[in-house]
């Protein structure tokens, strides 16, 4: 898969309307720091890590039409509120504004624009690396696995892996996280198939997830988000790996709503529960989940189902009664104590206070070897 975000011959930054997928594949330029908002709070991107590169392109594209301190406080407030769960937006923001906040004026945008591509360049590598560090971890399990057939006479059964929502390339600037993983087993020669949670309310998981495994030649097969708990209870899902938004400095994980269930139902199971997590989203300033922001979203996404018709047209067809109340909680949080292990780019780390801070004083470079 190519890259997520891109600039184009004259350093205008690109990405895909993720709204239009998988039927329709639109490319929109950012020109503006509003155009990178609006892409973010109205989800034409999404996923923590490709809001967080996006903010960043923002702030940059803000401060190279005003690079006072006032309109760059405006800029990262405004950039800031436009998603507030995932801790990778304040983040990217947070590593612009440091690298420009001590220069003068003139000099703000070519430092913003030069942080904003490091920091996409970055977030490429850091996914590349949590999926060589997670087929590590997972090819162990295949091995598990195949002997036991191997020992029983039976078939190679590939390795059947569960995830919810999306975090594939798109929701990344490259590869994924969750998918770098699959991708990297994948190439690896070990015989992978995953099951998608289609993840409503917006399906990331049925629109998202599934073009990308099928884009890539991996086996998966989308179910509906309540059958995982059957499926584990019968044996068949080895291990479940997740994205996620969010990681307090207690390992307690936030992800897309949903996510909590599949951990209840890993561990009542014995089916170890992976978290796929590049650095950038542990906040260590977040005590625990508890102190998380859980968005609130549109009820529409609740009563509105988005889809194609037989004619090729995408259109929002009701399935709530027009009297019925409805929420929408985003996110929920995975207590600490159900995950396996976080896998990051610097290698897998257990979800503790502890691991988390050993993990941050880890050299990247030295995991990664
Ligand atoms: O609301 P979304 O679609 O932005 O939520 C995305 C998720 O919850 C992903 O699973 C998470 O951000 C991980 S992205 C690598």
């Amino acid at each position: 898969m190519s890259r997520t975000l891109w600039n184009d011959a004259l350093g205008v930054p690109h990405t895909i309307d993720q709204r239009g997928l998988p039927f329709e594949r639109r490319e929109i330029a950012l020109r503006s720091c509003a155009d990178c908002e609006a892409a973010i709070r109205e989800m034409r991107v999404r996923g923590a890590p490709l809001i967080g590169a996006v903010g960043a392109w923002g702030l940059a594209l803000a401060i190279e039409a005003d690079a006072s301190d006032d309109a760059l406080r405006k800029a990262y407030e405004r950039l800031a509120a436009a998603r507030p769960t995932a801790v990778n937006l304040r983040w990217a923001l947070d590593r612009v504004l440091r690298r420009v906040a001590p220069a003068p004026a003139a000099q703000r945008a070519a430092l913003a624009r030069q942080e904003a591509a490091a920091l996409c360049e970055e977030d490429a590598a850091c996914n590349a690396s949590i999926g060589e560090h997670g087929a590590r971890l997972l090819r162990v399990l295949a091995e598990q696995r195949s002997a036991l057939a191997g020992m029983a006479g039976a078939d190679a059964i590939p390795l059947n892996l569960l995830t919810h929502c999306n975090a594939g390339a798109i929701a990344t600037v490259e590869h994924g996280t969750v998918l770098a993983v699959v991708q990297r087993l994948h190439e690896q020669g070990v015989a992978v198939h995953v099951w998608v949670d289609e993840t409503r309310p917006r399906n990331q998981g049925a629109s998202l997830t599934a073009w990308e495994l099928a884009e890539r030649g991996i086996a998966h097969t989308v179910i509906v988000d309540n059958a995982g708990g059957l499926l584990m209870m019968q044996g068949r899902v080895d291990a479940v790996i997740v994205g996620c938004d969010r990681v307090a400095a207690n390992g307690d994980v936030a992800n897309k709503i949903g996510t909590y269930l599949k951990a209840l139902a890993a561990r009542d199971n014995r089916v170890p529960f992976y978290v796929a997590c590049p650095t950038s989203s542990i906040d260590v300033d977040t005590a625990d989940g508890s102190s998380i922001p859980i968005e609130e979203r549109d009820g529409r996404e609740v009563t509105h189902v988005v889809g194609r018709l037989d004619d090729g047209a995408l259109a929002a067809v009701r399935v709530v009664p027009e009297g019925s109340a409805v929420a929408n909680p985003g996110f929920d949080i995975t207590p600490a104590r159900l995950v396996t292990a976080l896998v990051t780019e610097r290698g897998a780390c257990e979800p503790s206070h502890a691991a988390i801070a050993a993990l941050l004083r880890r050299d990247a470079r030295v995991a990664a070897e």
